[in-house]
């Protein structure tokens, strides 16, 4: 048995006690019939270790029985057709022959010694933190000693699984797999192990393993944002940031900004799914074009989606009366005034530019009592028109003096009128009850009134 991982010193020795065996064996063919026996037999001895060897032949005359070998001897003993060396230091595969003379001939037996040896160092190379799934990764296992290779294999697990089983080969041994990334992977403890299967010999099975290593897997879509393109100062609007195929989402930081400006966003996730939702309110200074952001952050890996949008003031329109209640006759100015950038119409009377205030004047008249102004304000802002209105109302006082006092005329005569009309009514009721009693108690009065009744008594007739 020749191994392939022997060291060039050893390689030597043994093509050297190979040839002296070929030489040897040739002339002395009397004496195989008693052999030279080299105990032990092939034997496999831990590295480092030593060993008794003993020569030995059942010849009855043998003489200069020795051991032939580069590795430290030392007899320890001998008797009739043996003799005993102890090896020490056997740190590499070597042969031992040993030679002597039975009748005259020379008598030779070999042995080749095994060393065996778990390896020293098991190691499997870092890995990435965080890796996106779908993507490769090579796992790489490195071993240090270890003998004999030919019964030295070398397997790349992933918790107990075995991924990949490779014999151990070159000093140091180096084992690769490739592995392309799951969501199984993550969280994932990778290892490495070496196999010394001395079975066969009777000394077991040797198992040596690396540290483990971890691996985190991720998954990153990019943001998609639901914002309004136009918002108004001062008035809340919600921004939503939708992901989808998170992985793993709970483990994901989602950021929503305005500006610079952090917005306080709440997250709901379902399953890999994960929608942040933030309400803002633009302040005055932050008018003009700005940018949302949604930022999300995983697996040291980030996607960002921005959107312009743009934030508006629209006040106004404010409609004035410089008088509410305004006496008939007098001059009542009506203002319309609204923002910066808005245009105002006062009762179809357009301001001369965005800004500028509409105004009408008037001479208030009884008409103008209730009558009803009407201002539109109107705000252009990237490709968005929005209108607002206004309305106010006026009053007008109109019951002059000569009204007033015809009036009051008019209430003085129907009084006067009226009182008249009572005292008459009561001196009439009492002229006619006076009548009543003086009637009952005369005499004359009947006469007068039977007068009629006779006439009429004698027309019948
Ligand atoms: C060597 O072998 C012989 C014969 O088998 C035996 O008698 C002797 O004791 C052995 N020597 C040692 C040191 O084991
Ligand atoms: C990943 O490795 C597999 C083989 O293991 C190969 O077929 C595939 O093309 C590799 N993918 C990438 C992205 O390198
Ligand atoms: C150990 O190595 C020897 C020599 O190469 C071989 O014959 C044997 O099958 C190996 N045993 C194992 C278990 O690998
Ligand atoms: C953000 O929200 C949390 C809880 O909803 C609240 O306690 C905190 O005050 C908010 N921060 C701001 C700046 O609005
Ligand atoms: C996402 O937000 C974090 C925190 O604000 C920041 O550190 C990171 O740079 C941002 N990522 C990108 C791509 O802007
Ligand atoms: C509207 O009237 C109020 C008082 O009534 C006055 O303070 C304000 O300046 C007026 N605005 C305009 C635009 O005339
Ligand atoms: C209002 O009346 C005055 C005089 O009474 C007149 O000078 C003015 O032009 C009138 N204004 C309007 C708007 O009619
Ligand atoms: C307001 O003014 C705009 C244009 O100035 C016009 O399109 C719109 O119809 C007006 N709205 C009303 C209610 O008058
Ligand atoms: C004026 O604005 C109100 C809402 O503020 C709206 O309901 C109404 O229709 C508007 N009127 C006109 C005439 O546009």
């Amino acid at each position: 048995m020749v191994p392939s991982g022997l060291l060039p010193g050893a390689c030597q020795t043994s093509l050297i006690s190979l040839l002296l065996v070929c030489c040897l064996l040739l002339p002395g063919a009397q004496g195989q019939q008693f052999p030279l026996r080299v105990e032990p037999q092939d034997p496999v001895v831990p590295t480092g270790g030593s060993l008794l060897v003993n020569c030995t032949t059942n010849c009855p005359h043998a003489e200069l029985l020795t051991l032939e070998t580069s590795l430290i001897k030392k007899p320890v003993g001998n008797g009739m057709g043996w003799t005993a060396f102890q090896l020490s230091g056997v740190t590499g595969d070597s042969q031992v022959l040993c030679s002597g003379y039975c009748n005259g001939s020379q008598v030779t037996g070999s042995s080749s010694i095994t060393v065996y040896g778990v390896p020293e160092r098991v190691e499997l190379a870092p890995l990435p933190e965080w890796l996106p799934v779908g993507e490769n990764f090579t796992l790489r296992c490195r071993v240090e000693g270890g003998a004999p290779r030919t019964n030295l294999t070398v397997v790349l697990l992933r918790g107990e699984e075995e991924l990949s089983r490779q014999p151990a080969v070159g000093e140091p041994a180096e084992v690769t797999a490739t592995v392309r990334a799951g969501r199984d992977d993550h969280g994932a403890s990778f290892s490495c192990r070496t196999e010394l299967d001395l079975r066969p010999r009777g000394l077991g099975l040797f198992l040596n393993s690396s540290a483990p290593r971890q691996l985190q897997t991720f998954a990153l879509t990019m943001p998609l944002l639901d914002v309004s393109p136009l918002l108004e100062v001062e008035t809340s609007w919600s921004v939503d940031c939708i992901l989808t195929g998170l992985f793993p989402a709970s483990e994901a930081q989602v950021q929503v900004a305005l500006g610079d400006q952090m917005l306080n966003a709440t997250v709901e996730s379902h399953g890999d799914n994960l929608t942040a939702t933030a309400t803002a309110t633009a302040s005055a200074e932050q008018e003009g074009t700005r940018q949302i952001v949604c930022n999300v952050t995983l697996g040291g890996d980030s996607r960002e989606t921005r959107k312009n949008v743009t934030i508006y003031s629209f006040l106004g329109p404010i409609l004035n009366l410089s008088e509410p209640t305004a006496p008939e006759g007098t001059t009542v100015t009506v203002t319309c005034a609204a923002g910066a950038q808005v245009q105002v119409t006062l009762d179809g009377i357009s301001s001369a530019g965005p800004g500028q205030l509409a105004q009408l004047q008037l001479n208030a008249t009884e008409e103008d009592d209730r009558r009803s102004f009407f201002c539109n304000a109107t705000l252009r802002v990237d490709g968005g028109i929005f209108h607002r209105n206004r309305s106010v109302q006026l009053r007008v006082l109109y019951r002059n003096p000569i009204a007033v006092s015809i009036g009051m005329g008019v209430l003085v005569i129907l009084g006067l009128v009226m009182i008249f009309a009572a005292l008459a009514y009561v001196f009439g009721m009492k002229k006619r009850s006076d009548s009543y009693h003086v009637n009952q108690g005369s005499t004359w009065l009947p006469l007068t009134s039977k007068q009629p009744n006779e006439d009429v008594g004698e027309e019948p007739s």
